[in-house]
């Protein structure tokens, strides 16, 4: 017999409980695929590496949204509509400049999306016809929140969004008020197309249940926003990249494997490590290795690099653990010169992309996420006045 001392729960008198609802399979999905043990990963058919080398986030998102890729004029299409919606209503434009500067942004991005559907026409209304057009608006406005939030928190003026540009253009464009170079735009993109989507994740996972209810599409991006923003999913990059500043302040000496075993052997987790599903280098992770690489280089933040290499090894040989998608992405955005409390922001404004692509799918073949929880408590007890307790 085994039982859990936590909670006296007597595993072989009741039926097993999947913690974390680990290997449980509760949707069919066209939209992406991993193959944690290769270490493979496909976006509705086409392989992470071929979509890096030759997409566009735009053209990722008609993906997750279609189900295919766009010809042309359907491109086209889709980021003319993308542009059109980048401005925000002006009750959200005046939240964000009355937001407090101290605010978290992840917070300031979730309340600002969950804002966005009092000025929808449409009031975000459980209708077939209507996701695509509130998908492309979510995806194009989040953006433009992020940019006008750090500026106002910095005490500088907004620069209202381009009708040109790639989102990834645009966005840097609003952040810094000049116009990115090719360099800064295609790494950007690539960012947003490495973290456009990936399976049952917590927040996708979010997303679906929000939708099942059938309550709306901003509900559930903003439900979807919540669950992203916390350490052990989204808000990683924002803690690798707290980690490596960390041992910034110990002087270009410090000593990253020293460190890592330090938090080790006192049961820390090192962020930007460990997966659910994949047991090798997340494929994600390798693109972003190679740009960290050279845009620490290129940025004088070389001991970044050194840093994190020396964390890898040592978690390889001390825990056989590889890093997940966060880890190099912190360098890569603190290179680009994002402040770090915004880099799950950025997860956010390609994530959306997977999210709406899971919402459309889950309300064409609904039916209302319920499992169940195994009552461990005591029950029938007898009623004891407040006075007597
Ligand atoms: N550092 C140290 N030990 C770890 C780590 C880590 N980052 N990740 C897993 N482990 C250990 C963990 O302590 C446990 O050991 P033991 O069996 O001895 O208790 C074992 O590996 C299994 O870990 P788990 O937390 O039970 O595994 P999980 O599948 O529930 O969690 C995870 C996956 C990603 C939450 C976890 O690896 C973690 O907390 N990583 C750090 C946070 C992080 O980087 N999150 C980003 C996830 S990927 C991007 C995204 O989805 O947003």
């Amino acid at each position: 017999m085994s039982t859990d001392l936590h909670t006296g729960f007597d595993e072989e008198m009741y039926p097993y409980i999947n913690k974390g609802l680990a290997g449980i399979i509760a949707f069919s999905t066209t939209k992406s695929f991993i193959d944690g043990e290769k270490g493979e990963l496909i976006y509705a058919g086409y392989n992470i590496d071929t979509l890096a080398e030759n997409a566009t986030f735009e053209e990722v998102c008609f993906l997750l949204w279609n189900d295919r890729l766009p010809n042309t004029s359907e491109l086209e299409e889709v980021h003319e509509k993308l542009k059109k919606h980048r401005a925000l209503p002006e009750p959200v434009v005046n939240y964000i400049k009355s937001t407090d500067k101290k605010a978290e942004p992840m917070s300031v991005l979730r309340s600002a999306v969950s804002m966005l559907a009092d000025s929808d026409e449409t009031k975000g209304k459980f209708d077939e016809a209507l996701f695509m057009d509130q998908a492309i608006s979510i995806t194009a406005k989040i953006p433009t929140i992020i940019a006008y939030f750090d500026r106002v928190r910095s005490g500088k003026e907004i620069v209202e969004p381009l009708n040109e540009g790639s989102t990834a253009f645009n966005f840097l464009y609003m952040l810094n008020g000049e116009k990115p170079g090719q360099h800064a735009e295609k790494t950007m993109d690539l960012c947003l197309i490495l973290h456009a989507e990936h399976g049952m994740n917590a927040s996708t996972f979010t997303a679906r249940t929000v939708c099942a209810t059938m309550s709306d599409m901003y509900s559930s991006i903003t439900a979807a926003i919540g669950a992203l923003k916390g350490p052990l999913h989204g808000g990683a990059n924002t803690a690798v990249m707290n980690t490596l500043l960390e041992l910034q302040a110990q002087g270009e000496d410090a000593d990253a494997v020293e460190f890592t075993k330090k938090k080790l052997a006192n049961k820390e987790k090192i962020m930007g490590f460990g997966h659910r599903v994949y047991k090798i280098f997340d494929p994600r992770g390798r693109h972003l290795q190679k740009m960290a690489e050279d845009l620490s280089v290129e940025t004088g933040h070389e001991n970044f690099y050194k840093w994190s290499m020396d964390m890898l090894k040592t978690m390889k040989e001390e825990k056989n653990i590889d890093p997940n998608v966060d880890f190099f992405s912190a360098t890569v955005y603190y290179s680009m010169g994002i402040q770090p409390d915004l880099f799950t922001c950025i997860f956010t404004m390609s994530r959306v992309s997977g999210w709406t692509g899971h919402f459309m799918e889950q309300a064409a073949n609904n039916r209302l996420i319920r499992p169940r929880a195994l009552y461990v408590g005591e029950k029938n007890l007898d009623w004891t006045p407040v006075e007597d307790r």
